[in-house]
């Protein structure tokens, strides 16, 4: 019962409040503000990304956990942006194959059960010539770090809805036959060591 009114009640603000680290806003605006046109946002959270969004016209912001998302509607309300609320894990995407342009991943990856099933999605989804754009905490390159990071992922699991911090995203991307446009790796400020090493990237369908 305490577990329950943690994660409804008090995790959501933390979410909130963790993901406006200015390091983290520094990498969504690089991220976010060349995109243009139609974007299926996956794990939209608490609505951080909106502001960056400048040439965006119709966002699918894509869901699965109402109390967090209830964090974000005051930010739906102020933007010019339409935003439609998609309800949805992402390992299940409710849209046609090869219909979307952009579809956009800040700190969503970490959190998806599971993780292949979701990419495939993506994959399925994408338009040829459509970009998978992302910005996601990974697994180290420090084998120490690695070590400390597999042995907190039950507990982080736990305490962060689902986060892992061993997560080799690059790796997960190119077994779903995924293909980079740009990639590059950078240890954000402000966020604790285990969780610092962050994968910047943009991907399309091989
Ligand atoms: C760490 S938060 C990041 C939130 C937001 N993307 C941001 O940048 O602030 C992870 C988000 O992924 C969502 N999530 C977890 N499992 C998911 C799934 N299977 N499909 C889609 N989103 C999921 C969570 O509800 C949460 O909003």
């Amino acid at each position: 019962m305490i577990y329950k009114f943690y994660q409804q009640h008090i995790f959501p603000h933390l979410l909130n409040q963790v993901m406006q680290t200015p390091s983290l806003m520094d990498q969504r605006r690089e991220l976010l503000l060349p995109i243009a046109g139609e974007v299926l946002e996956i794990g939209f959270g608490t609505g951080v990304n909106l502001p960056f969004y400048q040439n965006v016209d119709t966002l699918y912001a894509l869901e699965p956990n109402a109390d967090i998302y209830q964090l974000a509607i005051k930010r739906v309300h102020e933007s010019a942006i339409h935003v439609q609320h998609v309800q949805a894990s992402a390992e299940k995407l409710p849209f046609a194959d090869n219909s979307i342009d952009h579809i956009v991943s800040t700190w969503t990856l970490c959190s998806i059960e599971h993780l292949d099933q979701a990419l495939a999605e993506l994959h399925r989804v994408l338009k040829p010539g459509g970009t998978l754009h992302l910005v996601e905490h990974v697994l180290s390159d420090r084998p120490a770090l690695q070590h400390l990071q597999n042995l907190l992922t039950p507990v982080q699991k736990r305490l962060a809805d689902g986060c892992h911090l061993n997560r080799n995203i690059e790796q997960d991307l190119l077994d779903a036959h995924f293909s980079f446009t740009e990639k590059h790796y950078l240890d954000a400020a402000g966020i604790p060591k285990i969780a610092q090493r962050m994968l910047f990237a943009r991907a399309q369908k091989q």
